[in-house]
């Protein structure tokens, strides 16, 4: 891995578009978004959709999940027919009740034997097997860092941690101290996840053991989080992404709507561009207007154009004039 600053797996975002914009803002590595077992088992076309990579993706990790050992077994085995990836991540962590109520996700937190006897499932697949759990609810039979331990047991060889139990979804605070003492027990094999938002949440995190982070909803609220938290820790990172220019940020907006025209279609390209135009048009004169108008928008056509007015009107003049009128 070129960094242990990652993109976490994100539900309906993290598509091969989503995937490489941030790989070229310098994550290390991404996710795709959750995929269900169930639906590769059954041939389900949207399922398998869910699957395609693009040129220029990777390092990329499969995220699946299953209510059990077979399902998941087979929904792998045949992901693994049609794509390749670097790793399998099992997802023990989604509370969303249309997931826990079927026996997958976070409800897994409360069943450890099937939790490890899917760990152990993927093993003779060839690729390192992960898991993504969250902090068990207070009434488990185990607590954070005997889950992580077990799962590490079965051979898993990476566990991220979202501090949250399930109940708490993305609300409050994660716990922080319940990664660190996973991460302190087993060191190099546990990545935190929750409230990534600043570059010293990493370096909190990194500075307290854990080998990675999982970027998610600070990631989405500002996409060049990751080359700050790159910077400031050392690693490479392509200057234009520090302190971005409008006109950078026209650049890559405008190549990454292209893309997602391309590969994901426009109404899926205008929905994801509206999740992360907030992120990227801010901190300049007129800034909110330009939001404002892009948000209106209900196509490429006039996203595009909107973009392509800002560019001309020499970095953003026309957007302080919009605000002023
Ligand atoms: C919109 C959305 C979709 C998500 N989808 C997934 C997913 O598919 N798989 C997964 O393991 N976690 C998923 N998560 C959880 C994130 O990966 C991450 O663990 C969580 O948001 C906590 O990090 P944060 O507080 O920094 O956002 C999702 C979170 C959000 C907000």
């Amino acid at each position: 891995m070129k960094n242990p600053v990652w993109l976490a797996p994100l539900a309906g975002i993290t598509t091969p578009s989503v995937r490489l914009f941030f790989k070229s803002m310098g994550a290390g590595l991404t996710h795709t978004e959750m995929i269900s077992c169930a639906g590769l088992a059954h041939g389900s076309r949207k399922t398998f959709s869910m699957l395609r990579m693009i040129e220029g993706e990777g390092p990329l990790v499969l995220q699946l999940f299953a209510p059990d050992e077979v399902t998941l077994f087979e929904g792998a085995r045949r992901a693994l027919s049609r794509s390749s990836f670097d790793a399998i991540s099992i997802n023990m962590a989604c509370p969303m009740p249309k997931v826990t109520k079927k026996g997958a996700g976070s409800s897994l937190l409360e069943r450890p034997e099937t939790a490890a006897a899917m760990v152990r499932a993927l093993t003779p697949l060839g690729l390192p097997v992960w898991a993504k759990t969250r902090k068990p609810p207070p009434a488990s039979s185990m607590d954070t860092l005997s889950f992580s331990g077990m799962l590490l047991e079965a051979g898993a060889s990476h566990v991220c941690i979202h501090g949250r139990t399930p109940a708490q979804k993305y609300g409050g605070r994660a716990d922080r101290d319940a990664v660190v003492r996973s991460a302190k027990a087993f060191p190099g094999m546990i990545a935190a996840s929750g409230d990534i938002f600043s570059v010293d949440d990493t370096l909190g995190l990194f500075g307290e053991g854990c080998s990675a982070v999982f970027v998610a909803r600070g990631a989405l609220k500002d996409p060049f989080l990751i080359p700050a938290t790159l910077h400031r820790c050392g690693f490479p990172v392509d200057e234009r992404l520090l302190a971005p220019e409008l006109d950078t940020r026209l650049d890559l907006i405008t190549s990454l709507g292209e893309r997602m025209l391309q590969e994901e279609g426009e109404k899926t390209a205008v929905v994801l561009l509206k999740r992360l135009l907030s992120g990227m048009f801010k901190g300049f004169s007129g800034a909110s207007r330009f939001r404002k108008a892009l948000f209106e928008t209900t196509d490429w056509r006039g996203m595009s154009e909107a973009f392509e007015e800002c560019r001309s009107s020499e970095r953003g003049e026309l957007c302080d004039r919009r605000e002023v009128s």
